[in-house]
């Protein structure tokens, strides 16, 4: 998939403030050294970020937990054992050491330790913590695959990992401990159940005082076609009313059955939320190119298994809303 000398070569990039796009088990990263601030800079400016979003450092075990946060609740040992490496991330307060590009600015720093093995190669080679935000353009559409990052970012990335489809699909469940109780900054395929058994406690709705997520907010993984998300029935109804007025429509259906109209581009989700969220974000590209009017999109259960899902489509619906304007 990804030889050792494609591992060495990246190492060197990033040794040499490079940028390297990498896989990891929820979606691919543009990874930077998070101890160098004009590598940081690039990211921001690759990506169009504004600088007050910071960005999610990668380790490649726990131990390294303590070089970035000054502070290591027992909260937080508790789930790295539980569900490291993999797709989950912890706010925790930060060391002195960690760059304002890292934090944006705040207390905190976010941590995570993937477990695709090409990110753990990497990682390891590397031997420091590496940043990555989510290897897309500001606000638009995650990358799971090496073809999805490098329609993104064509060459200003100099370095792309290809280790095939992302199997989540969607990003790591975020947990902030740097406060008294903790709190589901951003939820994932880690449900909040899970994280209450293992925490042994009820998480808290992040409230003034939790640390900000800024791309957790309103838009988000927006396709530039305007989406909608609505109940089957509905989206059958509005789907063959305006194709019978020559708009051009395409669907994302999970339960609904292709009605028969030829001119409707389809796409039939997995039936189950795992399988949905690995399709995500390639359906959602799919349906973009498709250069239609709108994108009508069959609404999820509202069952705790799909609340990642649901989250992803909210936001890309609040998106592409404020794309029309
Ligand atoms: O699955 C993932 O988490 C992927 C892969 C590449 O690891 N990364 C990812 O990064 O989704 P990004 O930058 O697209 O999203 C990270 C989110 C942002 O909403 C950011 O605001 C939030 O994490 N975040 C980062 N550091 C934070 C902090 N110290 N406090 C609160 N939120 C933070
Ligand atoms: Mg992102």
């Amino acid at each position: 998939m990804v030889s050792d000398q494609e591992i060495k070569n990246a190492v060197a990039v990033l040794r040499a403030g490079g940028l390297v796009a990498f896989p990891t088990e929820t979606v691919y990263g543009l990874g930077a050294d998070a101890a160098n601030p004009e590598a940081l800079k690039k990211v921001f400016a690759a990506k169009g970020r504004p600088h007050d979003h910071p960005l999610i450092v990668h380790v490649a075990d726990a131990v390294q937990l303590a070089n970035w946060a000054r502070e290591i609740p027992p909260a937080a040992g508790k789930l790295a054992k539980k569900f490291w490496p993999g797709p989950l991330t912890v706010i925790l307060r930060r060391a002195a050491s960690v760059s304002d590009l890292v934090t944006g600015g705040q207390d905190t720093v976010a941590l995570r330790v993937p477990s695709h093995p090409v990110a753990q190669a990497l990682l390891r080679a590397f031997g420091g913590g590496i940043a990555a935000p989510s290897a897309n353009r500001f606000g638009r559409v995650s990358a799971t695959t090496a073809a999805h990052v490098r329609s993104e970012f064509g060459d200003t990335v100099e370095c792309v990992l290809d280790g095939g489809a992302a199997d989540v699909g969607i990003e790591s469940t975020i947990v902030d401990l740097s406060g008294p109780r903790p709190v589901l900054l951003r939820p994932g395929r880690i449900t909040a159940e899970q994280l209450e058994k293992v925490l042994g406690e009820a998480l808290a709705a992040p409230d003034a005082r939790s640390p900000r997520a800024p791309g957790t907010l309103a838009k988000h993984y927006a396709p530039q076609t305007p989406l909608m998300m609505m109940e089957a029935d509905l989206m059958l109804e509005l789907a063959s009313s305006l194709v019978r007025q020559g708009r051009r429509v395409a669907a994302l259906a999970r339960s609904a059955l292709q009605p028969l109209l030829p001119e409707l581009v389809w796409i039939a989700a997995p039936a189950d939320a795992e399988g949905y969220a690995h399709d995500l974000y390639a359906n959602l590209r799919k349906l973009d190119e498709a250069g239609c009017d709108t994108i009508l999109v069959e609404e999820p259960p509202l069952t705790a298994e799909w609340a990642a899902v649901r989250d992803r489509l909210l936001r890309a619906a609040a998106g592409a809303q404020e794309n029309l304007s």
